[in-house]
């Protein structure tokens, strides 16, 4: 059995239909009709493990999403984040939203990100870590000095000088505001920065016993356990599946 023949659909060229919600609008065309077109006996729509990406193990762990699947700069900014809450000495409650606050942004979804994010951990976590994780969006554009926020210079440059953020992001940092696990959003605003090309490597590892306490992966790994955010984990798993 040579190598190839090891990965599902195995002397078929594998043709790789992107998800819509990544390429609708940026001017790249729909390359739906045109691999319609290509099927035949040599090829197949991606279905299942893709050679191209690292296998993930039957029982995936979230390590192992970090290191098999995350991009380089999510991967480096969770673990940076959530490394100066620790050396901090902020609760591991804060500790681990800061290395979850922004999960969708690795493999999955960018947009509303925060509520993404949220939703892909709540059935693991403790209730005020997903719901801090859920409101990070909101009150990532909205200053408090007191607490020692102020607005990201990066959103300045990410969206211009005079950006306004959307009624449904006001009104969501409104409600946080009030809200008693306030403080555990803002925090993770507070270590949420852009270190881009200035972070040193950081192993996440260094998480593994902060995890094994506060992250209940299932038994059947994450994507295997039938709750309803499974098919989110397995879409990271198989993100060029056709269907
Ligand atoms: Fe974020
Ligand atoms: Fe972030």
């Amino acid at each position: 059995m040579t190598q190839s023949e090891n990965w599902p659909q195995a002397g078929l060229t594998r043709l790789i239909l992107p998800s819509p919600v990544g390429r609708i609008g940026t001017g790249a065309p729909d390359p739906e009709p045109e691999l319609l077109a290509r099927l035949g006996p040599d090829t197949a729509m991606m279905m299942g493990d893709n050679p191209a990406l690292p296998r993930m193990p039957a029982k995936p762990r979230l390590v192992d999403f970090f290191t098999h699947r995350f991009n380089d700069v999510t991967f480096r900014h969770l673990l940076t984040s959530a490394k100066r809450a620790l050396d901090e000495g902020q609760s591991e409650k804060v500790v681990l939203g800061c290395l979850l606050h922004d999960l969708s942004n690795g493999c999955l979804v960018r947009c509303d990100h925060g509520y993404w994010s949220a939703q892909m951990i709540a059935p693991y976590v403790d209730e005020e870590v997903a719901w801090a994780v859920k409101y990070h969006q909101a009150l990532r554009y909205f200053a408090d000095e007191q607490m020692g926020y102020s607005y990201p210079e990066s959103y300045r440059l990410f969206f211009g000088p005079d950006y306004v953020p959307p009624d449904y992001i006001r009104r969501d940092a409104e409600e946080a505001r009030k809200h008693k696990w306030y403080a555990t959003s803002r925090l993770i605003t507070l270590y949420d920065i852009y270190f881009f090309d200035k972070s040193e490597p950081i192993d996440p590892e260094l998480f593994t016993d902060l995890l094994g306490r506060h992250f209940r992966t299932p038994e059947e790994g994450l994507g295997f356990d039938g709750s309803p955010v499974a098919h989110m984990w397995r879409t990271m798993i198989w993100p060029n599946n056709f269907l």
